[in-house]
């Protein structure tokens, strides 16, 4: 569990935070959303100490960051830079190699990481682990990025847009495998991202900071459901509401006894997924795989996207 205890940084006159308390439960996802100089960076990079706080405490499982000695704290935590970040003279698997290097792996196990990392990540360890990060394009690097800071599969992975430069297919694939990777090590993921549907889809609470300090925190239903009046409730935008609302709930919670034409769609999509479906394919209803022939119809769903107000 990290918890926030009224943490503020001052750069000269800009109050980047400003008084910000929060926790964050162990093996959960926390997305800090926000316009552009909020302060997420500033916030996120305070809980591995890269920044020191001006005033307020952070302490991980009960214990002070400021008695751990900075090179422990961060190599107990993955950190994906805005940008990227990779070492440009090293090489894709040197670079992913960086942590557990310094913390003394052996040279077949690091080897072994590398690769299973690469296959993770959509890249074919035999044509990619010796390229330079140049030679990568924008989303590939990136990919390398979040690769690197899971190496030596932290507890607690501080990620600064991690998946920024990537084209909606790669990044839709790229947030799948992070949440899988996520529930299979249980860590604790601090996210920032500009892009609230991915917070909503991603994590399981959401801080909204403003001018340094933290507006809301909470669940992606809880703050759709009921956002603060003023900002957040203009961020989270009161006419996609319903919508947005779609991408968290499970198709299969609509599905009923029936069939329909065209492939089915995989179980677990979200209703908003299953109305991308229907839109795209002009019906009224589409199937849904599973045992038992069963289908989610547009009736069903638009009684769903009601928000109660
Ligand atoms: N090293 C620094 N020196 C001076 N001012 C800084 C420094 N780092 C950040 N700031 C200021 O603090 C504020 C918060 O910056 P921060 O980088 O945390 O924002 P952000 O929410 O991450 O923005 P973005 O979405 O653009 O990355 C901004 O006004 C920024 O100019
Ligand atoms: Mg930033």
């Amino acid at each position: 569990m990290i918890e926030i205890d009224g943490l503020s940084r001052r750069f000269g006159d800009v109050l980047a935070v400003d008084d910000v308390s929060m926790t964050i439960e162990r093996g959960s996802i926390t997305a800090l959303v926000g316009a552009s100089g909020s302060g997420k960076s500033t916030l996120l990079r305070m809980i591995n100490r890269l920044i020191e706080p001006t005033a307020g405490t952070v302490r991980i499982d009960g214990r002070d960051t400021a008695t751990v000695p900075h090179e422990t704290l961060r190599r107990g935590m993955g950190y994906v830079i805005q940008g990227n970040g990779l070492f440009p003279h090293w090489t894709v698997a040197q670079n992913i190699a960086t942590v557990p290097r310094l913390v003394g792996w052996p040279k077949a196990r690091i080897a072994a990481r590398v690769d299973a990392l690469l296959d993770l990540f959509g890249l074919d360890p035999a044509a990619y682990r010796d390229k330079y990060p140049a030679q990568l394009s924008g989303g590939q690097q990136q990919r390398v990025g979040v690769a690197r800071a899971l190496a030596a599969e932290p507890a607690v992975m501080l990620m600064d847009e991690p998946f920024g430069a990537l084209d909606p297919i790669i990044r839709a694939q790229a947030q799948r495998d992070l949440g899988a990777i996520q529930r299979r090590l249980g860590t604790t993921i601090v996210l920032v991202t500009h892009d609230m549907e991915e917070a909503i889809r991603l994590a399981d609470r959401i801080a909204v900071m403003r001018a340094g300090r933290l507006l809301q925190d909470a669940t992606p239903a809880a703050l759709l459901a009921d956002p603060a009046p003023g900002y957040v409730a203009e961020l989270v935008g009161a006419s996609d509401r319903a919508f947005r609302l779609l991408s968290l709930r499970p198709a299969a919670e609509l599905a009923e006894p029936g069939t329909a034409d065209g492939p089915p769609l995989d179980a677990d999509v979200s209703q908003r997924e299953a109305l991308g479906a229907l839109l795209s394919r002009g019906a009224d209803a589409v199937p849904l795989a599973g045992p038992e022939p069963r289908i989610v119809t547009l009736a069903a769903l638009r009684r769903r996207a009601e928000v109660p107000s």
